[in-house]
């Protein structure tokens, strides 16, 4: 498709969003172009139309635990790319795009033969011998902060934390970390589909610099092989070069850009709740849990998609889904299903089935870091809190300009300064 095509269609799409939403469609609702800041009400507006809501612009919109669940895991179903308001695809000749182009795009059975390669690089086994690599990452980056008592805790801490993480996975140097930033947020931003041509531009420069630079890595993995993600790839043998690259931009992108996220968004709960902070920090046994009721509460992906494929099995609440329609799964309305959590807006540590949240999705995409995810979180936020047990917010909080992905761009904290001697 041509730029002035793409371009006629971006604005023919805004167009149209803009006139469902004036009638208040739902799905036009969901799909809006300023950021929203809290997006649970518009998710219990949508409950209360049903558990299926069609949407005029053409998807099914669905809240409920169970059939988000059962869609998720029903073979009826694929993978749906830049499902939402049907946008044309704005790569251009030869870009891998480590989202649609990776398993996370796939359907089985491709995305199983992909998927199984680097799988045994996250088992329950290899995450625990992660752990204490993990806690001395966390240690640092706190250590750095010592005597400071302004920062801003997503940029300085929150996403330094999981880049050290999934960079030392893949074997990319320190160097490289602010650029991963930037190309993680223009990546999770391109999840809500293209909102300008000036948006395709920076995607499409963004996608060019990472591939040109996982290239490169692969390219040294070739001439030096070692044990990493890259590397075992590459022993494996089985993989396409746009498969190396998708996948290890894949690896790259959503080991990061949502993690930091669960440690943002890990932030703002505790601050929220003082009483689950300071047990977060007297009672080990507790952060598992809370970090759990973290996600389910506050998901750093607030959402995903499902296409019924040629075959005519899809059923959605026991009626047929014709072929080719989409299903948006609203995991974080899901999440908060008054069926499944009781009081399901409250913060409740103690909940019994706090993990059964779908913030990590279900099925065969179920998140590959999920493990990881939990861990980091998990280490990351009770050692913030013990090193610094007041801190507060101290200025604006801003918001990552996705409806997708939701967590803290900035937030700025203040705390009482302590110097490393101090710290018991
Ligand atoms: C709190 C942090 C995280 C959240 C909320 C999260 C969420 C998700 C979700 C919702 C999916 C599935 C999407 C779908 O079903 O359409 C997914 C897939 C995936 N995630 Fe995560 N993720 C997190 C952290 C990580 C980390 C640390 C990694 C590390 C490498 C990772 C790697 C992946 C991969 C490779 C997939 C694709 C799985 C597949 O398609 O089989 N994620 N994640």
């Amino acid at each position: 498709m041509s730029d002035r095509r793409l371009a006629t269609s971006i604005l023919v799409g805004k167009a149209v969003l803009g006139a469902f939403r004036l009638r208040r469609d739902p799905g036009a609702m969901l799909i809006r172009p300023f950021q929203s800041i809290d997006p649970y009400p518009l998710y219990e507006r949508i409950r209360a139309l049903g558990k299926v809501v069609p949407s005029k612009l053409g998807m099914l919109l669905v809240t409920d635990y169970e059939l988000c669940n059962a869609v998720l895991r029903d073979p009826a179903y694929g993978v749906a790319p830049n499902a939402e308001v049907g946008q044309p695809d704005p790569k251009v000749g030869g870009m891998v795009d480590p989202l649609s182009d990776s398993f996370l795009f796939r359907d089985p059975p491709d995305h199983g033969r992909l998927r199984h390669v680097v799988s045994p690089l996250f088992t329950p086994r290899a995450m625990h011998d992660r752990r204490a690599r993990i806690e001395a990452v966390v240690d640092d980056f706190l250590d750095q902060l010592a005597g400071r008592e302004e920062f801003d805790l997503v940029g300085e801490f929150a996403a330094r934390v999981p880049i050290k993480i999934i960079c030392d996975l893949l074997g990319v140097p320190d160097a490289e970390h602010r650029r991963m930033i930037h190309w993680g947020t223009v990546l999770a931003t391109s999840i809500d589909g293209m909102g300008s041509m000036a948006q395709v531009r920076e995607w499409r420069a963004t996608l060019r610099e990472l591939n040109a630079f996982l290239a490169e890595r692969i390219a040294e993995h070739r001439a030096e092989p070692n044990d990493d993600v890259i590397g075992r790839m590459l022993a494996d043998g089985s993989m396409a070069e746009d498969d190396l690259l998708a996948t290890a931009g894949l690896l790259l992108a959503a080991g990061f850009e949502t993690t930091v996220n669960l440690i943002g968004n890990g932030v703002l709960a505790m601050l929220a709740n003082p009483a689950v902070r300071q047990r977060l920090v007297d009672d080990p046994s507790a952060t598992d849990t809370i970090v759990e009721e973290i996600l389910r509460l506050d998901p750093p992906i607030q959402y995903t998609a499902r296409m019924a494929l040629p075959g005519g099995q899809a059923r959605l609440a026991g009626r047929p889904v014709p072929t080719g329609r989409v299903i948006v799964l609203l995991t974080a309305a899901a999440n908060r299903d008054p069926a499944v959590f009781g009081d399901p807006h409250r913060f409740d540590p103690d909940r019994p089935n706090a993990r059964e949240h779908l913030t990590f999705s279900s099925g065969v995409h179920y998140c590959l870091g999920a493990g990881l995810a939990r861990m980091e979180g998990a280490i990351a936020l009770r050692a913030l809190f013990r090193r610094f047990p007041d801190l507060r917010v101290g200025g604006t909080v801003r918001r990552h300009p996705s409806r997708a992905v939701r967590g803290p761009l900035h937030l700025p904290v203040r705390v009482t300064a302590r110097h490393p001697a101090a710290i018991g």
